[in-house]
């Protein structure tokens, strides 16, 4: 029997209600997914994160950042942790903590991140708060290699959904959240099947043909044309 190719060894650090990594757990659980979620760290006690991994029986590890002197110190025990567990990428799923420019470049490109909106517009919190005071009528999702610069590397893969008349931040942020349970475990799969290549900053998706292959590319309209 042919062997299986071996599964990318992910590691995912959250710190609060972890849905993306619900997402990412969920796809993983299909034997032909090419990673597997080997580790989940969180930094904050009693994080949803937590008990949501350990529900699905993977291994985790708390490691509180209140208990460094510094952030140095910190990372340097995250990276310990991946180290240890045979982390070969690490997802960020709503990690609520900068990290050192040492540890960003010691995963350089071996680390993603989604963020709730179209990057580069909107980098940083509060997102759909800032996407509805600037009047635009799309939002999304973007999922990215990890640069030093908060939000910022190459960007893998993004989902769009439109702004409607009467959202709210949490109207938005529910669609949004919605699209980023379908992207990031798709930016995951490309990546752990070696398809994601970064070249002079930009990500490179190889063998994709894009939607235009398959007839017009679409045009998205808000409001649509019958409006
Ligand atoms: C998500 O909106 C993600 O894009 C952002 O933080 C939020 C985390 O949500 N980075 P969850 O913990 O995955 O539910």
């Amino acid at each position: 029997m042919a062997r299986l190719k071996p599964r990318l060894k992910v590691g995912v650090l959250a710190s609060g209600r972890g849905s993306n990594l619900a997402a990412l757990i969920e796809a993983a659980a299909d034997p032909a997914y090419p990673a597997e979620i080997a580790l989940v760290v969180v930094n904050v006690k009693g994080a949803p994160a937590l008990q949501r991994a350990e529900a699905a029986g993977i291994p985790t590890k708390l490691i509180e950042h209140r208990a460094f002197p510094d952030r140095k110190a910190f990372d340097a025990a995250l990276d310990a942790a991946l180290r240890e567990a045979g982390i070969e990428l690490v997802c960020l799923a709503g990690f609520m903590r900068l990290l050192t420019p040492g540890f960003v470049e010691a995963w350089r490109d071996r680390m993603i991140n989604i963020h709730p909106s179209l990057l580069p517009a909107f980098p940083g919190l509060d997102t759909h708060a800032r996407a509805l005071a600037a009047g635009a009528k799309f939002a999304g999702c973007t999922v990215h290699f990890v640069r030093h610069e908060t939000d910022t590397g190459p960007i893998i893969a993004q989902a769009a959904v439109p702004v409607l008349a009467q959202d709210t931040p949490d109207s938005l942020a529910a669609r949004v959240l919605e699209a980023e349970h379908r992207i990031y475990p798709l930016a995951l799969k490309l990546v752990a099947e070696g398809r994601v290549r970064v070249v002079e900053e930009r990500a490179e998706i190889l063998g994709a043909s894009g939607v235009a292959a398959r007839g017009a590319a679409p045009v998205l309209l808000n409001p649509p044309e019958e409006a």
